[in-house]
């Protein structure tokens, strides 16, 4: 018997879908029975992946730099325009930006932080929501957030800042599009290898791949962009029909693991007797 579709007819938008979690999050909808438009500003490779998409005719690439919110709301009216509706907007296009610390911090990258990572994201919501809501769709938005929007310590000061930013809004958003049935959720992945970690941190893929598994709680597994894809196809399919305002953390159990005060008092015992 075939696998059921979980995203069959369905019509979904994925911003920064041009590569790592985006694009597989692109190739998954879309081999569960999505349409998909692909929306980055990498245009070459966002073609290149859209073309390669199957089935043929189901993907669609717009240049759409979600700093620009005419260019959000022309990638959302493709997609209404194209596919004759939306259902998913999967709002992940992101930058790492400056590393500084809080003291180091000049004020213009954490701008140049948020207009990608908060303002993109709240572009993405407000149109996608409109739209959803002008068809009574019950639609689910999916935000790319990260384990630095519950805690930080896990990367700089500006994409921390601004990824617990994309947490609030999703709660705020959540509770505006319930009124609508639409559901707005993030995905907060801890640390895997994609251009952007790689780029920022000057590794290579084994590198991130071996650090963050070290890192994590979780032993004997890589996390890897699908993984996060699979976590965001769960919250688009109607599988997660009742599921909003919620954080689904995708780490290994690293960020509700605390530093162990129970293991230091062990040492403390341990070396005083
Ligand atoms: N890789 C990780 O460890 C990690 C962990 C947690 C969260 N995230 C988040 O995952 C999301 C996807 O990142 P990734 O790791 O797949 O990296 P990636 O670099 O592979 O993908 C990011 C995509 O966003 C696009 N993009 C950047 N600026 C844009 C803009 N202004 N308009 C439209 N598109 C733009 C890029 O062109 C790229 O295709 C980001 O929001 C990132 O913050 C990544």
């Amino acid at each position: 018997m075939a696998a059921k579709l979980r995203l069959e007819d369905k019509v979904a938008v994925v911003t920064g879908g041009a590569s790592g979690i985006g694009e597989a999050a692109a190739r998954l909808f879309a081999a569960h029975g999505a349409s998909v438009v692909i929306a980055d500003i990498q245009d070459t490779l966002g073609r290149s992946v859209s073309a390669s998409i199957s089935p043929p005719g189901h993907c669609t690439y717009i240049h759409c730099d979600v700093r620009d919110e005419a260019q959000v709301a022309a990638a959302v009216a493709l997609a209404v325009d194209t596919y004759g509706r939306i259902d998913v907007m999967f709002s992940n296009a992101g930058i790492v930006g400056s590393m500084a610390g809080v003291l180091d911090l000049e004020l213009t990258d954490l701008d140049a932080a948020l207009a990608v990572n908060l303002r993109g994201t709240a572009a993405a919501i407000k149109h996608a929501g409109r739209a959803m809501a002008a068809a009574g769709t019950r639609g689910s938005i999916i935000c790319t957030a990260s384990v630095a929007a519950v805690q930080a310590g896990h990367s700089s000061a500006a994409y921390t800042i601004t990824k617990h930013a994309v947490h609030g809004l999703m709660k705020v958003a959540a509770g505006e599009l319930g009124e609508k049935g639409v559901r707005v959720n993030c995905v907060s992945p801890f640390g895997l290898a994609t251009p952007l970690v790689c780029g920022a941190l000057g590794m290579s893929t084994e590198d991130v791949e071996r650090v963050s598994s070290e890192a994590a709680v979780l032993k004997g597994a890589v996390l890897r962009t699908e993984d996060v894809a699979a976590a965001a196809l769960f919250l688009a399919s109607d599988e997660s029909a009742f599921i909003s305002g919620h954080n689904l953390v995708v780490d290994g159990a690293t960020t509700v693991v605390g530093t162990s005060l129970h293991a230091a008092m062990q040492n403390h015992f341990a070396r005083s007797s």
